[in-house]
């Protein structure tokens, strides 16, 4: 509970800084709300792959990143837990992690309290902590309490814990994994995706939920790039200018003046001076602001 405020109030923090700077380097183009990426005319997603092809560094360093693995779906190459009939007890519900041919499932306590086989649709995250989202009725899409401590063995890590270690959160509280706290759809999906529309009806409460990446992919920081594209494949285009190496872009995240990104290879992360960390591969920062301030 208590390392959970502490993610949260971080990311609130840095999420406010990296707006902060934005807004006093004028980083953000007229038209934009609150720090998001407008829409600009005719600025579309394309998706973060488009960029690969034009930006191989940018790109290579993405992969692997917390970006590249906040969300993927679930399968053998992406999830870490441990799924071999393993069992884990909390607050008097015995869960069981296992296979079935291809597929990950988990036999644990559904909205009724009772024990049901559900299949894990999607992993979340990689590294302290691996949580597990599974779709149910509804487009809903919820996050799992119990996650995977991804850490190595010597560091207390490899074993399944739950989010509220302290507390049992029986099947009728809001804070339980079918609960409304725990609905990626509502809670999570806009900062751990990419140009995330929740498509909420609430006449029968569903959710049609879309986005361009599944994960936190170029286009979450640098804005919708189909008219840089344009840009890049025009014949006549003018290169030369500052402004126009960006031309079509509605974000302009490079520092003015003084500030200069430096990578630590140790970490991985971007610094822009003593400001905040972020750059397109960096493991320790999501900022997001750009498209949480959306929604
Ligand atoms: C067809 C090739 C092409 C594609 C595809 C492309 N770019 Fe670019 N991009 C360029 C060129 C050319 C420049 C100018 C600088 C350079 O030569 O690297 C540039 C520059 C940039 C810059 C630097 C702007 C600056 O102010 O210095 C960013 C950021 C960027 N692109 C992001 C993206 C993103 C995000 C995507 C995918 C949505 C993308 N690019 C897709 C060709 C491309
Ligand atoms: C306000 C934006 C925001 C929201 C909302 C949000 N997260 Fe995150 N999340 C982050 C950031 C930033 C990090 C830190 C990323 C890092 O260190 O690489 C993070 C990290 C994580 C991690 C750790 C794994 C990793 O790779 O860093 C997990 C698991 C996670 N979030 C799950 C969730 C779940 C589940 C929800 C919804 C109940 C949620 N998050 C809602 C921004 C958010
Ligand atoms: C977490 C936010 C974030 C993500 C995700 C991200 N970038 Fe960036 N990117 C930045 C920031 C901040 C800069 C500014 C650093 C600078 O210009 O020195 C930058 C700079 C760039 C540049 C200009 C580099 C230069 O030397 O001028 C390119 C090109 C670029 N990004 C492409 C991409 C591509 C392609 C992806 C997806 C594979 C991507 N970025 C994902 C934040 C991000």
């Amino acid at each position: 509970m208590r390392a959970r405020l502490l993610v949260f109030a971080a990311v609130t923090l840095i999420a406010g800084l990296v707006l902060a700077i934005a807004v006093k380097w004028g980083a953000v183009k007229e038209g934009s709300k609150d720090g998001a990426p407008a829409a600009g005319p005719g600025a579309t997603y394309i998706g973060g792959q488009a960029c690969a092809s034009c930006h191989e560094v940018e790109h290579s360093r993405w992969m692997g990143s917390h970006h590249d693995l906040a969300m993927q779906v679930a399968d053998e190459g992406t999830v870490l837990g441990e799924f071999k009939n393993t069992t884990f007890a909390h607050g008097g519900v015995t869960s069981t992690f296992y296979r079935k041919d291809e597929n990950f499932y988990v036999r644990t306590d559904g909205p009724d309290g009772e024990l049901h086989d559900y299949q894990i649709t999607y992993t979340f995250g990689a590294e302290p902590l691996q949580q597990y989202v599974i779709e149910v009725p509804g487009g809903r899409y919820q996050a799992l309490g119990i996650a995977w401590d991804s850490r190595p063995k010597q560091e207390g890590g490899q074993r399944w814990f739950h989010l509220y270690p302290e507390e049992r959160i029986p099947h009728d509280d809001p804070l339980h994994w079918t609960g409304r706290n725990q609905n990626w759809n509502y809670m999570c999906a806009a900062c751990h995706s990419t140009n995330l529309e929740k498509n909420y009806d609430l006449e029968h409460d569903t959710y049609e939920t879309t986005w361009s990446d599944i994960d936190v992919s170029c286009e979450s920081c640098h804005g919708p790039g189909s008219e840089h594209v344009k840009w890049a494949k025009s014949k006549d285009r003018d290169g030369d200018s500052k402004d126009e190496m960006r031309d079509g872009l509605l974000v302009d995240l490079k520092p003015q003046d003084t500030n200069v990104w430096k990578l630590d290879p140790q970490k991985g992360t971007g610094d822009a001076g003593d400001a905040l960390g972020v750059s397109c591969g960096t493991r320790d920062v999501r900022p997001l602001p750009l498209a949480a301030a959306e929604h």
